[in-house]
């Protein structure tokens, strides 16, 4: 135990929190050094993630997105709980995202920011959370096996489309035009949206999605549905690395793949993977293939968003994430040959290489 400049007395946290120490006549009760700062903080944070990942699903962010300033009451309407709107807000206070005022909510001075970011934090939450909080269970080797975890494939997909928001899609959009599209295939599709605005964008247009995981398809389905494009694009559950025989696959001629290409990995079932592409879809004049890669070094001040729980989630499922020179040494095996590297900040470490098949003499025998 020590004395501050301030007369004070600090515990250490090994010290026994029944301790009292006697400051002159005063009688200062223990004070761990914990309870505020840096280890307090990260408890904050955590319960802030999670108040973020809630709000964006309950619409609240985006109500505060628009209107800047509303009543709680407005907030929960009929259906949600006031005293859960509150108690959202309140922990979302603690970080400056929101300030709660009586009554209202304004919008705080770290909003704008955290509104960008908040598919970071519902891919977080909403996604992994479960295979985050089993994380004990699945580090046992013996329990590896079969379905050893499960996330939440509706959630990782919405988050993912917002993640992608920002700086792919419209890179995807600049590329695309440039190449002129007839039909797209969209590898590990998630929630649709790339192959829905595609077709928008390009009346003339065709799309075919596939996707593993049922919440995926059936999301993707769904807004295929709303927006009455059911005519134009569809969607297969399937897996990439195992394609089902479809004669649609012969009209494809981009191949666009987001944010699944680790699943490829390892590196040999990458290199045979990819180079099923080429069979699987033998008129596909480009693939563009985006991923986030592996980041070289240690954490510190300055690691980004997403990267620690990207990395972590990866070494909980056992799914290997690959780097840059890892995915060149893969294309240039599996008869692919890079056109242009687009890489981008967000999500951080993206990369979107712009691939051709090949002329190789393996795969031109
Ligand atoms: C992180 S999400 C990305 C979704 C979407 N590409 C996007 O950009 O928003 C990865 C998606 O790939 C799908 N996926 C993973 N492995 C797959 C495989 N072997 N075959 C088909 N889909 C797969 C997952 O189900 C999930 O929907």
């Amino acid at each position: 135990m020590t004395i501050t400049e301030a007369g004070v007395f600090e515990a250490t946290a090994f010290e026994s929190a029944a301790q009292h120490a006697v400051a002159g006549n005063a009688v200062t009760a223990y004070r761990p050094v914990f309870t505020t700062g840096p280890a307090a903080d990260l408890f904050s944070s955590y319960v802030v993630t999670t108040a973020l990942s809630a709000a964006h699903e309950l619409g609240l962010l985006d109500l505060l997105n628009a209107e800047r300033v509303i009543a709680i009451g407005d907030m929960a309407g009929d259906k949600l709980d006031p005293g859960v709107v509150r108690g959202l807000l309140v922990a979302l206070g603690w970080a400056g995202v929101v300030e709660v005022e009586g009554d209202k909510a304004v919008a705080g001075p770290r909003f704008d920011d955290v509104y960008a970011a908040r598919g970071y934090y519902y891919w977080l939450v909403r996604g992994c959370g479960e295979l985050f909080a089993t994380a004990p269970d699945v580090a046992y080797r013996d329990r590896r096996v079969g379905e050893f975890f499960h996330r939440d494939m509706r959630a990782v997909a919405i988050g993912s489309r917002l993640i992608g928001d920002t700086e792919v899609e419209p890179l995807f959009d600049e590329l695309l035009a440039g190449l002129g599209v007839a039909t797209m295939a969209d590898l590990g599709c998630g929630s649709g949206q790339r192959l829905l605005r595609v077709a928008d964008r390009n009346p003339q247009a065709r799309g075919i999605g596939v996707d593993i995981a049922q919440g995926a398809v059936t999301l993707a389905r769904d807004s295929i549905a709303e927006a009455g494009m059911d005519e134009r694009i569809r969607i297969v559950r399937g897996d990439v690395l195992n394609l089902p025989e479809d004669p649609g696959f012969a009209d494809v001629d981009v191949i666009t793949c987001v944010f699944m290409g680790h699943d490829f990995w390892p590196m040999q079932r990458c290199v045979d993977g990819l180079a099923d592409l080429r069979r699987a879809f033998p008129n596909a004049k480009r693939l563009l293939l985006c991923d986030v890669v592996r980041t070289p070094g240690a954490p510190g001040p300055d690691t980004t968003i997403f990267t620690l729980g990207f990395e972590l989630v990866h070494a909980l499922m056992g799914v290997y994430i690959p780097s840059r020179e890892e995915w060149l040494g893969a294309f240039r095996a599996a008869g692919w040959e890079l056109v242009a590297e687009h890489p981008v900040t967000a999500p951080p470490s993206g990369i979107l290489f712009e691939l051709r098949p090949s002329v190789s003499p393996a795969l031109a025998d």
